[in-house]
């Protein structure tokens, strides 16, 4: 009987270490997976006109690839001229929150450019 109440005292525990985990986990908006941080309702109105945001949530970038990539939709998808400010939240919400994980990319190529 000792070693059941062990089993069990030990699954409590990491049941309610999932929870503990759980909860502290950024929050996500059930409707388009953003994550719930300061600017994210300027992301969900802006960007998800035209494409869910899978397409972002999917995406890491850093400031400037995020801009480029904006640049691109004006450019070629007509994305339409953003505000300065509503550019700027949107670009802090997406730098701060689909950043780059620097510790899954491989280290750069040593490459001799002739
Ligand atoms: C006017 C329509 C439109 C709006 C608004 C729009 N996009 Fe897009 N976006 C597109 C189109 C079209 C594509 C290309 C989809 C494809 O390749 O299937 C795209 C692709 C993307 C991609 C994928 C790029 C890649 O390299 O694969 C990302 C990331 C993205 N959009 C982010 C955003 C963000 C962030 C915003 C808000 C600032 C936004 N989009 C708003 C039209 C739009």
């Amino acid at each position: 009987m000792k070693q059941n109440n062990f089993f069990i005292t030990t699954l409590v525990f990491f049941y309610f270490l999932g929870i503990a985990g759980f909860s502290f986990a950024a929050e996500k908006d059930s409707e388009t997976g953003l994550i719930m941080e300061k600017g994210y309702e300027l992301v969900k109105e802006t960007c998800t006109v035209c494409h869910t945001a899978q397409l972002i949530t999917q995406n890491r970038a850093d400031r400037t690839g995020w801009l480029e990539m904006i640049r691109w939709m004006q450019d070629k998808q007509g994305l339409w001229e953003l505000e300065p400010e509503i550019e700027k939240g949107i670009l802090d919400y997406l730098s701060t929150n689909y950043g780059p994980l620097k510790s899954f990319r491989r280290p750069p190529l040593d490459v001799e450019w002739k």
